[in-house]
């Protein structure tokens, strides 16, 4: 399959940019370009907007009328799904983790504002996947025709989205002439990531991914990945031979878990915005980043390398964690 002109609704802005983080280079003695997918655009931006490209241009090839996903308080996913539907003339529902959406702010403000049904499934992530697939049940039951999107979008169409992020990045590293030595970026539901290194290997770019887990364990990452990969080769019908060595995933900076803000993940935040004027959000590329600098320091991304870390949204979690980023 020629998944380069698999059917795709207009979200993103793009390219995003590749942009030089020149005081933070100094600072860190290696050179750090950020990839903006913060600046996808749509409804806020992050890097759901890509993957949601695919995913609902699939559900109006299918004549549904209602997107169906979930996540956790807070949720960057839900927020830009409910925002894409609205685009496409659709509805949509999001399915929490929590017992309710603690602060009415950020995402969540968002989230009301488009409208979407918000339902508290008070449950793990597994119980949240199968209370989606009821929420499907009961509007299917109701004559609606719902696309379940599972917990952050991640499928082989959204990896695809990703393959076709690392093409967008080849380009505008060969008009630069830049090698990268690494790659990092945060590893949620491991969409993003699996797409990343999927892209990587099929374009041929010779690059390490570092993922720095933001809610699941590394074994439980490594997995998913794995999963996806082969999933979306099957879905390309192509080969993507990634080796389990290069599933790189950190699991030292998810502190005490998943929304939970770390000392480090703090700090990271005043940081990157005083020395840059960027901002990382607290949940996900907060840790990250305190992931980088960590990283370079003790040596495992190394002096005067290149290194870019992708940016993949998030802001809104700001205004929704707002005593975590101040304390
Ligand atoms: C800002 C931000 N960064 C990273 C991620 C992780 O992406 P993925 O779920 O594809 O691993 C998410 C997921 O919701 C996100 O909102």
């Amino acid at each position: 399959m020629n998944f380069t002109s698999l059917p795709r609704f207009p979200l993103a802005t793009l390219p995003t940019p590749l942009d030089e983080l020149p005081r933070l280079s100094q600072e860190l003695g290696a050179r750090i370009l950020m990839k903006r997918d913060d600046l996808t655009g749509f409804a806020l931006g992050g890097n759901k907007a890509r993957k949601l490209e695919f995913l609902v241009a699939d559900a109006l090839e299918k004549n549904c009328d209602v997107l169906v996903t979930g996540g956790g308080v807070q949720s960057n996913h839900i927020r830009s799904t409910a925002a894409a539907a609205r685009k496409a003339g659709l509805d949509a529902v999001g399915v929490f983790f929590a017992s309710s959406g603690g602060e009415r702010n950020g995402n969540m403000l968002l989230d009301e504002i488009l409208g979407a049904q918000l339902i508290y499934a008070n449950a793990d992530k597994n119980a949240t996947e199968r209370a989606i697939e009821n929420v499907c049940e009961d509007l299917r039951a109701q004559g609606r025709k719902p696309y379940l999107i599972p917990v952050g979008g991640s499928t082989p169409r959204g990896c695809v989205a990703y393959m076709l992020a690392v093409q967008e990045l080849q380009t505008q590293l060969r008009a630069q002439n830049i090698q990268p030595d690494a790659i990092a970026l945060t590893t949620g539901s491991c969409g993003t990531h699996a797409g990343i290194l999927a892209g990587v290997k099929f374009f041929g770019l010779n690059v390490p991914v570092h993922g720095v887990t933001v809610s699941r364990p590394v074994d439980e990452c490594r997995a998913r990945l794995a999963r996806l990969l082969t999933e979306t080769a099957h879905f390309i019908a192509q080969p993507l031979d990634v080796a389990a060595a290069e599933l790189i995933v950190h699991g030292e900076y998810l502190g005490a878990g998943y929304t939970k803000i770390t000392p480090e993940a703090r700090a990271a935040i005043y940081r990157v915005a005083q020395r840059e004027g960027i901002f990382l959000d607290p949940v996900y590329t907060a840790k990250t980043m305190a992931g980088l600098f960590d990283l370079r320091q003790r040596g495992v991304l190394k002096e005067n390398s290149t290194i870019i870390f992708w940016h993949t949204g998030g802001a809104p979690g700001l205004f929704g964690f707002p005593n975590d980023v101040l304390s």
